[in-house]
């Protein structure tokens, strides 16, 4: 006689985003709150890693860490010498950097108490997370974001991965963090292409869930394109609180069903990373990715023509692109290179396409089908678009 036993049970993650400055500083304990936040009174173990491309930018930091360790030693220890993961799209494309650091954790014999303290851009806290997230089936992992990107958006959620198989986050798993710092003090030696990048995933947010978060970008545009950095740090924490609610009370922590509001823009933008050989950012992408899906929307009668041109007018004024050559990419058949990434965005959901577009700004609907003539049309207008300004 067959039986079946059915099994149910909830795990319930929290994790606190801090925002701070200088959390290196010695005189702060900030960070010994983070390793000691379930009050175990120890002295925590904890390996760093440093982004390669941020301590080429602040060649101090590494020293700055040690010198923090050395003020706190009574809190935690460091395991080992920061070591220096590569930045950018090499951590997200090379899977020896993943055995690199399950090696140098498995020597040091870190166990599931244990910290991995990971600093650096989204693309090294995407690999060094997922590699933390496969020792002992997960460390403790405390992100540092060193991106406005990383910090409003991909440091700050439930999710790692690494590029495979001419796609993005083929490989990943979901680990929610032990905690973020958000430290603003990092940013300083972003470059401008970088520090305009990750605002994309502000528009995105304010775009799907938040139309006074929208105005206040329309308003302080100028001053985020000069990089001045009271509006972008007021930015950064509006988008990753609106990020954060998402993710909470979204319904969809783990993305098991096929909806995804926080990819707005990604199918394309994705596609358009992956068509460059990572020349463009994934911001710059996305940015693209938003304004092809807005005018698609208007296009399609989703979207009124006014809300349309302020999405659009928005990436412009921040210093974003909205069209590339890239979307113009055709395959031998004709067929344009850019549609792919709706397959590849399918399969890499499963089930039913489900693809994101505004209605209004705040506000937006869930398509199961794209049409590729009016993708096309909208490419057009957007190239029209790109010759006019
Ligand atoms: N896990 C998620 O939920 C999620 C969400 C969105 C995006 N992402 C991923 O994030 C990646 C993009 O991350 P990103 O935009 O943060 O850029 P990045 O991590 O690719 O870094 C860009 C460059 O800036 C350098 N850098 C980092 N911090 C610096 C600093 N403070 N000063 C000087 N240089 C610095 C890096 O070395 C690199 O060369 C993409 O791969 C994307 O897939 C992940
Ligand atoms: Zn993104």
């Amino acid at each position: 006689m067959p039986t079946v036993i059915h099994n149910r049970f909830a795990v319930s993650f929290d994790y606190p985003v801090h925002f701070t400055d200088n959390a290196f500083d010695p005189a702060s304990d900030l960070l010994c709150g983070v390793f000691d936040r379930l009050g175990e009174k120890r002295v925590h173990r904890v390996a760093a890693f440093v982004d390669a491309g941020l301590a080429e930018a602040r060649p101090g930091l590494e020293a700055s860490i040690r010198a923090y360790a050395h003020a706190h030693e009574d809190a935690f220890e460091l395991t080992m010498e920061p070591l220096r993961i590569p930045g950018g799209c090499k951590a997200k494309n090379d899977v020896a950097i993943i055995q690199n650091i399950v090696f140098a954790l498995g020597n040091l014999h870190m166990d599931r108490q244990s910290f991995v303290l990971a600093i650096g851009g989204g693309s090294m806290l995407d690999a060094t997370g997922l590699a933390a997230s496969l020792i002992h089936r997960g460390l403790r992992l405390v992100r540092m974001p060193s991106t406005v990107l990383a910090q409003c958006d991909a440091g700050i959620g439930v999710k790692n991965g690494i590029d495979h198989h001419g796609q993005k986050n083929f490989m990943g798993t979901f680990a929610p963090p032990f905690a973020v710092v958000n430290d603003v003090s990092l940013l300083t030696s972003l470059p401008p292409r970088e520090r305009v990048g990750g605002l994309a995933e502000a528009v995105k947010v304010a775009v799907i869930r938040d139309g006074a978060f929208f105005a206040r970008l329309e308003t302080d545009a100028p001053a985020l394109a000069a990089g001045e950095p009271a509006p972008l740090r007021r930015a950064i924490e509006d988008a990753a609180a609106i990020h954060l609610r998402q993710i909470c009370t979204g319904g969809d922590p783990f993305e098991f069903g096929s909806a995804r509001p926080l990819d707005f823009g990604h199918w394309a933008g994705h596609r358009l990373e992956i068509l460059s050989g990572h020349a463009i950012a994934h911001g710059q992408g996305v940015a693209v990715g938003m304004a092809l899906d807005t005018v698609y929307a208007k296009r399609a009668g989703l979207l009124p023509e006014a809300d349309a041109a302020r999405v659009l007018a928005l990436i412009g004024a921040l210093g974003l692109p909205r069209f590339l050559p890239e979307l113009e990419m055709r395959r031998p058949d004709g067929e344009l290179e850019v549609v792919r990434g709706i397959g590849d965005f399918r399969e890499h959901l499963g089930g039913r396409l489900c693809i994101t577009l505004p209605t209004a700004i705040g506000r937006t609907v869930e398509v199961h089908s794209m049409d590729e003539a009016l993708i096309e049309a909208a490419i057009g207008e957007l190239r029209t678009l790109n010759h006019k300004t």
